[in-house]
């Protein structure tokens, strides 16, 4: 278990990879105790394919920096800027796993793909209402980011990895 001093020190390090502002960060910054844990990006969440495991470990930075946002109860603009990075972030990644399924005809891209749009939709859902002030960001929203996340890369996303792997794109 890692000091908090090293957990905070790595956290906003990953605050500076994700071009959040650490200053405004660095102010509210309280590590969560035992109520939620941090997701941590280990080896039994690998898929292992290089590109996909890379941008699985930033949605988990976002996450975890959406859940330590809140628990700080960290300004809107804050909160906004990290949800927002979450969305696109989402966007991004599932575009990519989208086009490696157009690219090698993968035979159950249609499953997956409507798996991704629901979540979009979702969290899509989340942003506006948050934005409207609508709904606040709840331990109830953390832990289903958390869960939806956990269960697609272990079950949907490690298969089409496995897929692409028989294909030779795996990671070396
Ligand atoms: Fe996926
Ligand atoms: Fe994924």
């Amino acid at each position: 278990m890692r000091s908090n001093s090293l957990r905070h020190f790595f956290f906003l390090n990953k605050c500076r990879l994700l071009s959040i502002s650490v200053d405004i960060v660095r102010s509210h910054v309280i590590l969560p105790g035992d109520v939620m844990q941090p997701m941590e990006f280990n080896d039994a969440l690998k898929v292992k394919n290089v590109i996909i495991d890379q941008e699985h470990e930033v949605l988990i930075d976002y996450i975890n920096l959406l859940q330590m946002s809140m628990v700080n109860e960290a300004s809107n603009t804050l909160l906004h800027k990290v949800l927002q990075g979450l969305v696109e972030y989402t966007k991004t990644h599932f575009f990519v796993e989208e086009e490696f399924m157009k690219a090698f005809h993968y035979p159950d891209a249609s499953a997956h793909r409507a798996a991704h749009e629901a979540f979009r939709h979702k969290i899509a859902d989340v942003l506006r209402d948050v934005e409207r002030g609508e709904a606040n960001l709840s331990a109830d929203i953390m832990q289903f980011l958390q869960h939806w996340l956990t269960e697609h890369i272990l079950k949907i996303d490690r298969k089409l990895s496995d897929f692409l792997a028989d294909k030779s794109l795996a990671a070396p």
